[in-house]
């Protein structure tokens, strides 16, 4: 895949689809910025990369603080020059439903989930645009921006606006040779997914209730995403922009 030397910056790439796609990254050669505010599991993510020989570094990061953005970009800028590539993956899940959401959590939500692939994507273009050089943005996005359900309304809102911003993103950035588009997980076996579970109060009944509405009869794995993550930031995908692209086992066509 065409990744071999491309610079990419990964948020929330300390752990779950996150650290999968730094690995799958590493792995077919790019130079991987791991941006994540969980500095445990960042560094080991990074430490595992170079053990196998590949090139990788953390960037401590809030992605809802504008200034922590403008650092990673900064770092990555004078490590190995402006990013090819973006791959905006942090992100988390309220489960609650309408009622019971305050402005605060509903606010807090969408910062982490969308304002921060904005303010990522507006910033690394403009970087991609001054070196030059066209790019390539994923967005990751959820069958739960395409579908509803009674609980995380600011999720469902929020990656519905992600799906709608990678399509206007992906028309703003087109005479940049920037492309932009979105995938779509269905439920994926990371710790995101685990503590979602333990959200509803009791963690293995969670999960078995999640496990019991998958059409696969079974959840994600991680590496599942990278792999589709990968293919469309990488120039294979030289055709595709503004796409949604589910990997999600079937959930969204049931
Ligand atoms: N796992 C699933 O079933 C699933 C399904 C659909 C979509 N997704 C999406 O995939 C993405 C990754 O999910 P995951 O399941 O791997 O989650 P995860 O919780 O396992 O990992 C998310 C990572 O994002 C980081 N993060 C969260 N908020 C951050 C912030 N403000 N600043 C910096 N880092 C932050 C966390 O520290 C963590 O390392 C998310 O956008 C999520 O909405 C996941």
């Amino acid at each position: 895949m065409g990744l071999r030397d491309n610079i990419a910056v990964i948020t929330g790439a300390a752990n779950g689809i996150g650290a999968a796609t730094a690995r799958r990254f590493a792995d077919e050669g790019a130079r991987v910025v791991v941006a994540d505010r969980d500095v445990a599991h960042g560094e080991s993510v990074v430490a595992a990369i170079r053990e196998r020989g590949g090139q990788a570094l953390f960037c401590a990061c809030d992605v809802t603080v504008e200034a922590q953005v403008e650092r990673v970009l900064e770092t990555t800028l004078h490590a190995w020059g402006a990013p090819d590539i973006v791959v905006n993956n942090a992100g988390w899940q309220l489960n609650k439903p309408l009622l019971d959401t305050t402005v605060e959590e509903f606010d807090a939500v969408l910062r982490t989930n969308l304002t921060s692939m904005f303010m990522f994507t507006r910033n690394a273009a403009r970087l991609m645009i001054e070196a030059g050089k066209g790019g390539s943005v994923v967005n990751v996005c959820s069958t739960f921006a395409v579908v509803g359900s009674p609980g995380y309304t600011a999720y469902h809102a929020s990656k519905g606006g992600v799906a709608s911003f990678t399509r206007a993103a992906a028309i703003s950035l087109m005479p940049y040779n920037i492309r932009v588009n979105a995938v779509g997980p269905g439920t994926v076996d990371t710790p995101g997914l685990h503590s979602g579970a333990r959200d509803t109060g009791d963690e293995a009944a969670g999960l078995q209730g999640f496990l019991a509405l998958q059409p696969l009869k079974r959840f994600g794995r991680p590496e599942e995403i990278a792999e589709v993550i990968a293919f469309l930031a990488a120039d294979e995908a030289g055709f595709v922009t503004g796409a949604l692209w589910m990997a999600d086992g079937g959930y969204t066509i049931v």
